[in-house]
């Protein structure tokens, strides 16, 4: 059984080696081509099925064509000849040296390949299913002697994949380590492969800002808690689809915390808000707790503590309701997580009531009341009572902010120091307007009188 298999290689590989000797002399068909001379009675030798006239000669229309395909797919590799007549055409794969088909037979055992012809002139080379092993030269002969033959090239062209094993995945290490994301991948032409982040935001690296690192390797050195984010490994060959990995990047480092105003001022009876900023990864567990140290419950009467996460960021407040002799003192807003723990301070202290605040409302709204009757009594008089409504928004607008407390903090500025010394400026201010619509109310209500 396995006799007749062996001789057939045998012969198939003798075959190879005679058509491979005779590739200069005129391919395989050069010894055939001589083979069939025959020996006229005259004596005269004539070659059998060609003319002796040049012209007469097979003749390619054009050249074997090179063919791009993706793996997976089907090529076709075509061939056009002339004035073929009795010759023979064959299709001879460079490379591997293998005859993959002479005139209407398939050689190869390759069951990918077949063959397929038009009126004895064109010589189609179907390869299914496309291999990166089909890469290379394929080549028409003719059996003339010598041999005509073209060869075009079967680019065989694969997408990028990456190598999962080979290319890192989600990690998380220390600030100011030394950090390297490797991306491996493969695919032909050899990929291309750079790293970006998947935010879009601008990466630090080696002292530069930076929207995409090439290569497949991402090292950064002393990685800060910026880096922190996901990343995208892309690899792209020019052959779609290209494809990306994503890595996720976390930066652990100990709480951290910045207070805007250390020095928060209220008066009894007034709501007030402390802040408190803190970053930490892990996530910190933050809480409130009163000069002596009790944790603040959120949620009474009294307190509301809300935190507000962006990121590794938090934004603590904690509101103080109606405040109250027993409520001046310090309070220490506090991080925690598995690497350490911080906590600030901030100290609330009285300030005067603006109790004379409300004359001021009393004065303005008579001083409205005088202005509508005037303008009941004489139309003309709009002036005037312009100047008084005016007059009312200014108060107004000025009453108003003091008696609200601090600024209503709706979201939280971002940019820790430069916020914090807005945030001083302001409430300093506002104690100012405050002492000074005291002393005016008070000059007021004298002149008045
Ligand atoms: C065919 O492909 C080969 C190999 O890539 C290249 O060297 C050759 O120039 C190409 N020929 C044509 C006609 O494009
Ligand atoms: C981090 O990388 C820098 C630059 O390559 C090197 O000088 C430093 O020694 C590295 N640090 C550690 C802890 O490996």
């Amino acid at each position: 059984m396995a006799f007749p298999n062996k001789l057939a290689m045998f012969v198939r590989k003798l075959f190879l080696v005679f058509v491979v000797s005779t590739a200069h002399s005129g391919g395989y068909f050069g010894a055939y081509g001589r083979h069939v001379r025959n020996i006229e009675p005259n004596g005269i030798s004539v070659l059998n099925g060609a003319d002796s006239n040049q012209d007469s000669l097979p003749r390619f229309t054009e050249p074997v064509l090179n063919v791009t395909v993706t793996v997976g797919r089907d090529a076709l590799l075509a061939c056009v000849v002339d004035n073929l007549k009795g010759f023979k055409v064959a299709w001879v794969r460079v490379d591997t040296q293998t005859i993959l088909s002479i005139h209407h037979n398939v050689i190869t055992q390759n069951p990918r390949i077949s063959l397929s012809y038009n009126d004895h002139r064109s010589w189609y080379l179907h390869v299914k299913n496309v291999q990166e092993v089909d890469r290379g030269w394929y080549m028409c002969q003719v059996n003339t002697d010598p041999m005509r033959s073209r060869k075009g090239y079967l680019e065989v062209v694969v997408s990028p994949t990456i190598i999962d094993q080979e290319t890192s995945s989600d990690m998380v290490v220390l600030e100011s380590t030394n950090v390297s994301l490797t991306c491996k991948a493969t695919g032909y032409p050899e990929p291309y492969v750079m790293w970006r982040r998947e935010d879009g935001e601008i990466i630090r690296y080696n002292g530069e800002n930076v929207n995409v690192v090439d290569g497949e390797v991402l090292f950064i050195t002393k990685v800060s808690r910026l880096h922190m984010g996901v990343y995208l490994c892309i690899a792209s060959n020019g052959v779609p689809p290209s494809i990306s990995k994503r890595v996720q990047l976390k930066v652990q480092f100990p709480p951290m915390l910045s207070i805007p105003n250390q020095l928060e001022g209220a008066y009894i009876g007034q709501d007030v808000t402390l802040e408190c900023r803190t970053e930490a990864f892990p996530t910190s567990i933050n809480y409130w707790t009163t000069e002596r140290g009790d944790m603040i419950i959120s949620g009474s009467d009294k307190y509301e503590a809300v935190s507000t996460d962006n990121g590794y960021k938090k934004y603590m407040m904690l509101k103080i309701r109606k405040v109250s002799k027993n409520d001046f003192g310090s309070y220490k807003c506090v991080a925690k997580n598995s690497l350490g723990e911080t906590d600030g301070v901030i100290k609330l202290e009285e300030i005067p009531a603006p109790t004379t605040i409300k004359i001021i409302t009393h004065h303005s709204t008579s001083q409205i009341k005088k202005g509508t009757s005037v303008r009941g009594e004489d139309s003309n008089s709009e002036n005037k009572f312009d100047e008084s409504t005016i007059a009312e928004y200014e108060y107004e607008s000025e009453y108003t902010l003091p008696s609200n407390g601090p600024p209503p903090i709706k979201e939280p500025p971002v940019g820790g120091s430069a916020g914090s010394n807005v945030f001083a400026t302001v409430s300093s201010l506002l104690l100012y307007v405050n002492l000074y619509l005291f002393v005016c109310s008070y000059l007021y209500k004298l002149v008045l009188r």
